[in-house]
């Protein structure tokens, strides 16, 4: 049995402490060895997340396979139970994608046709499209310039331009605003405390998208007690959803979880992710098996393979390892891109994040180089180096310019930062020689193309 499932409250927060600790201590810097010159000397081609499964994974894999239960069952509920207390919640409640997860958590607090929900602009397309599902309308909110966090000043600005009538006349502005969806870019967790206090005081609910921010946790600012730690998922908002994706910081292939500390809104996920049938037709999945469901609403085909399970159960076991990885290699790009004037690099999270590190973010410092964002990309690429951008805002994106009426001068702070913002290659599997070709590649690009004004 892994340690984190064996006493996974204390212990996971213990770990993060302890690691937090530990990194800031530098205990985990001057590890990796970067040779500046690789970049004349090797052909590598580093990619922007490669997936590295260890073969207990496998096993877990192939033994599920084997068992004769390959949807949800046994594995799903164990996964659910393991992950609640993982990060340290009261309900757990898998599901096929973070999307379907945001998706049932709108709905099972009420989300209806009409209604207002406050989403960032700088965002993936998952989180603000399940308002759409319900005939919702997002309202897209401004980021801050460094952590791309949504931006509660502007949210406040939003509030008061749709009740004056300054926001795209397509949204009424006598609409009911409802909740917030804020998302913690990257795996840095935005100020849990302002999120708190701006949703109380307009009445809203919160559904926090936590796709990138397993295993995080935060503080209040300038706290220096342990015990105020709270992690992503321990009520830090009335529902928390994971994705599973792929290249995500746990991965199922495909999968998502939501969690929360209310029975009824857990009930709700429940039976709508599998067609809204009374909840003891999961009893169908048991040995026991449920003959006489009842459905209650038409609800989704959202539920978790036992397949899937497998592998997270195994991935959950190692997590926080995964993200120690991830850590150490953050670290080292922050040591060896330091000096890179060109570019604005991420800070260290300070004393009061634990940062999952699912994105290394940097951004071209305006008028520092001669190239634009997307010729420096076109250069690393020459040079093998994956990348991603995260992300061309959503008001940026024909379907909500188009159909809503969102302008550039709406989110200016987004409509700027995007332009010069790359997400660089991190993964647990990277290799040293691997970082040392990335941090070689970005400083002989950002050397060829700097402005004198710059470099002088
Ligand atoms: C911020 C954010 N939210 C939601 C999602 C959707 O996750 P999934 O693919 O599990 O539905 C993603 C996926 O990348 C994401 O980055």
């Amino acid at each position: 049995m892994p340690e984190l499932a064996e006493q996974p409250g204390r212990l996971l927060r213990r770990q993060l402490v302890d690691s937090r600790a530990s990194s800031i201590a530098g205990r985990h810097l001057g590890s990796l060895s970067t040779d500046p010159t690789a970049i004349d000397s090797v052909a590598m081609k580093v990619p922007f997340f490669r997936p590295e499964l260890n073969d207990d994974e496998v096993a877990e894999v192939v033994s599920t396979l084997r068992s004769g239960w390959l949807t949800t069952g046994p594995r799903v509920r164990r996964f659910e139970a393991e992950f609640a207390r993982a990060v340290g919640a009261e309900y757990a409640v898998a599901m096929n994608s973070c999307t379907a997860a945001l998706h049932l958590a709108t709905l099972a607090l009420g989300l209806r046709a009409g209604q207002v929900v406050l989403i960032p602009t700088m965002t993936f397309a998952a989180t603000a499209e399940v308002i759409r599902y319900a005939g919702a309308i997002p309202v897209l909110v401004d980021c801050d310039a460094e952590r791309l966090h949504m931006d509660l000043r502007d949210a406040e600005r939003k509030i008061e331009n749709l009740r004056t009538g300054h926001l795209p006349p397509s949204i009424d502005r006598d609409a009911e605003i409802t909740g917030m969806v804020p998302v913690h870019v990257g795996g840095v967790m935005m100020d849990i405390a302002s999120n708190r206090e701006f949703a109380a005081r307009h009445g809203l609910w919160q559904v926090e998208d936590a796709a990138h921010s397993f295993p995080s946790a935060w503080r209040p600012e300038g706290s220096e007690d342990d015990g105020d730690w709270q992690r992503c998922g321990e009520s830090t908002a009335d529902v928390s959803c994971f994705s599973f994706y792929a290249n995500k910081t746990l991965t199922t292939g495909e999968g998502g979880m939501a969690t929360t500390g209310d029975e009824a809104l857990a009930a709700q996920m429940r039976s709508l992710s599998l067609h809204g049938l009374s909840n003891d037709a999961w009893g169908r999945y048991t040995s026991k098996g449920a003959w006489d469901y009842r459905i209650l609403a038409p609800g989704y085909k959202y539920n978790l393979t036992d397949i899937a399970a497998a592998l997270g159960l195994q991935q959950l076991a190692r997590a926080e390892e995964m993200r120690l990885a991830r850590e150490r290699i953050a670290l080292e790009f922050i040591r060896q891109l330091r000096h890179v004037d060109e570019l604005e690099i991420p800070t260290d999270p300070g004393p009061d994040r634990i940062h999952s590190w699912h994105l290394f973010q940097v951004k071209l410092r305006p008028g520092a180089l001669s190239i634009d964002r997307d010729a420096l990309l076109e250069e690393l690429r020459e040079l093998g180096v994956g990348f991603s951008v995260h992300w061309r805002p959503l008001h940026l994106h024909p379907y909500w310019a188009d159909q809503f009426g969102w302008r550039p001068e709406h989110l200016p702070t987004a409509t700027e930062v995007w332009r010069r913002t790359v997400s660089l290659p991190i993964f647990p599997a990277m290799t040293d020689a691997e970082v040392a070709h990335v941090v070689a590649s970005v400083e002989d690009v950002c050397r060829r193309h700097r402005t004198r004004s710059v470099s002088a």
